[in-house]
């Protein structure tokens, strides 16, 4: 069961770890699959030329999510899925941060959509740039190092979506195709053998 309500809080509702995500967000900063905007706006909102923050760009393939993501007031919304945006060859080098929050590595679909993804966002990132990144484990727990896609949909109050692709994984094979990817653990924004864990990825 998904508790909706924390998709659509704001910032009194984060955890840890998205507080931590906040905490870490730097420059020009992509929230990639951004939902109903609750980081993207809180991130917009302590943006300006002289914080840490600069600016928000928010991409969602859901025209819902995008609907919501300018009712929130985001100033730069780009309704896609993020592998027609990386198809279009635009962003490279342009951002300091890239945010995967709410389990979004899951957004890899599978082992090889994981590797292609993370191979783009780093070309997306100026050179001191990060990822930081939100993975669901697999469960019950493999052990070891896995990626196992699951597929998923939402019902609610009697409404059916589509089935999806979802990628769970666990932190270690989050670090092995990080690392075949010209990326490393900077950090766990977790301790790593939690079932919702998060990262901090910076180039090699
Ligand atoms: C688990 S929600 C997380 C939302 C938000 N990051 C948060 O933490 O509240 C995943 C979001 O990714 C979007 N999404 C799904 N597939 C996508 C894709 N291929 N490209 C971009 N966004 C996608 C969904 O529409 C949904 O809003």
């Amino acid at each position: 069961m998904l508790d909706l309500k924390s998709y659509f809080g704001g910032p009194e509702l984060f955890t840890p770890m998205e507080r931590c995500i906040v905490a870490h967000a730097r420059g020009a900063v992509l929230d990639l699959g951004a939902g109903g905007g609750r980081i993207a706006a809180h991130l917009q909102s302590m943006a300006g030329p002289d914080q840490d923050v600069t600016e928000v760009v928010a991409v969602d393939a859901s025209q819902g999510a995008c609907s919501c993501l300018r009712r929130f007031g985001l100033r730069s919304v780009v309704h896609s899925p993020w592998q027609r945006v990386m198809e279009s060859g635009i962003w490279h080098g342009r951002f300091d941060s890239v945010v995967l929050a709410g389990g979004n590595l899951g957004l890899a679909g599978d082992p090889s959509g994981l590797a292609v993804m993370l191979g783009w966002l780093r070309g997306l990132l100026r050179p001191c740039g990060t990822i930081l990144a939100t993975g669901l484990a697999p469960w019950p727990p493999p052990g070891g190092c896995d990626a196992l896609p699951v597929r998923f949909r939402v019902e609610y109050a009697g409404r059916v979506g589509e089935w999806f692709a979802w990628l769970t994984l666990t932190p270690a094979a989050l670090e092995l195709a990080a690392a075949s990817e010209g990326l490393r653990v900077e950090r766990w924004l977790l301790p790593a053998d939690h079932a919702d864990f998060g990262a901090q990825l910076v180039r090699i």
